[in-house]
């Protein structure tokens, strides 16, 4: 009997802020911003990437620039079909060429069988022959070489852009968790109010996410940066210069929600799986994560231990690669297309 073997060739960190994708003996072969630009009188793809990103905030009328996945969710199914496809072309043209092939793709909890279908409707209309799907937090933990085999407690708490996923698996699945919108986007927007309102200065996104990443740390440390925009009263242009106090100052009210949410899932989770947690510790990861100071603030927090995973950015793209290169292992870990009926 011919055995039909399902090899999957791709796996995809659809992110809100970046898309990873691993290919098949190859390794992670694009890591890009979540962006897509449009001429809006053709619909042609303009750019897409790092060069989408640079077009935030600065784009002529006829540009569209858009962020097709929010919160993790495909908010816009045309823009990421049309960027899934322009990520395929570039495969394509620059490894070689995958005729429709089988992709995974890393979802968040809580996502509704309608939002589940979006994403793999999304891959479908992109081209791909079959989409299937995994919890990121059951990737992230394999990307961080973490067992998730198991009958032990492990949390994990992936910080991305658009939303925060704080579970606990236990022998393969997801035993308590939850995604919740406190991530790097909200940092950047609670910083840019917190700016507006103390320093009456409004500017941009892109300089809000660079001061962040530069100076951003909840340990006391003082590192400045300087910011140039707009004065709300005069109306006139503007410089000032911050520190890392100020965005303290602005994202703690976050910190301390965040705290609170994994304090809930704690307090739902079976005694026995909290015993291994406060013995292994829990484990951070995702960019968000990578504020100077923040593990040290949780474990004061949560008086227990804190491990960051190595490589934060790269851990769910690494654990679907894991998942890619040992398929007959991990399936019994992924969801197909076939079982999301609705
Ligand atoms: N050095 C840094 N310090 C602070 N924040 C950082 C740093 N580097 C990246 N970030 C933030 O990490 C976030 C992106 O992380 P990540 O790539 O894990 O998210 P994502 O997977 O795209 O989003 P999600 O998982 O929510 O869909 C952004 O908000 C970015 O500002
Ligand atoms: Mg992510």
């Amino acid at each position: 009997m011919l055995k039909i073997v399902k090899q999957l060739e791709l796996g995809i960190d659809l992110g809100t802020s970046n898309t990873l994708v691993y290919l098949k003996n190859r390794g992670v072969i694009f890591d890009e911003p979540s962006y897509i630009v449009f001429d809006k009188r053709n619909l042609n793809i303009i750019a897409i990437g790092k060069e989408a990103k640079k077009m935030v905030g600065r784009a002529p009328q006829y540009l569209n620039v858009v962020k097709p996945i929010n919160f993790g969710i495909v908010t816009d199914f045309e823009s990421t079909t049309n960027y899934l496809t322009k990520i395929l072309e570039i495969i394509n043209k620059e490894y070689f060429s995958l005729l429709r092939p089988k992709a995974i793709i890393g979802i968040p909890l809580n996502l509704t069988e309608v939002q589940i279908r979006g994403v793999i409707d999304a891959g479908i209309s992109a081209g791909f022959k079959d989409v299937y799907t995994i919890e990121q937090p059951i990737a992230a933990a394999l990307g961080g070489n973490l067992d998730i085999d198991e009958a032990k407690g492990l949390m994990i708490v992936d910080i991305g852009g658009g939303t925060t996923e704080i579970s606990v698996i236990s022998l393969g699945g997801i035993v308590t968790g939850k995604s919740i919108k406190i991530a790097g986007d909200r940092f950047n927007s609670s910083f840019l109010n917190y700016i507006r309102l103390k320093h009456n200065l409004i500017v941009g996104e892109s300089q809000i996410e660079e001061a962040k990443i530069k100076i951003g740390s909840i340990v006391g440390k003082n590192n400045l940066f300087n910011l140039r925009g707009r004065d709300t009263l005069t109306t006139l242009p503007k410089e000032i210069t911050i520190s890392s106090h100020d965005l303290r100052e602005a994202i703690s009210p976050l910190l301390i929600d965040l705290i609170d949410e994994i304090k809930d899932i704690l307090n739902i989770t079976p005694a026995e799986l909290i015993g291994d947690i406060v013995s292994r510790g829990i484990y951070l990861t995702g960019g968000g994560s990578l504020i100077e100071g923040l593990s040290e603030f949780m474990e004061n927090e949560l008086n227990v231990k804190v491990n960051k995973l190595e490589n934060p950015l790269h851990s769910v793209v690494l654990g679907l690669g894991k998942i890619i290169e040992n398929f007959e292992h991990y399936k019994k870990f992924c969801y197909s297309n076939s079982k999301v009926n609705i």
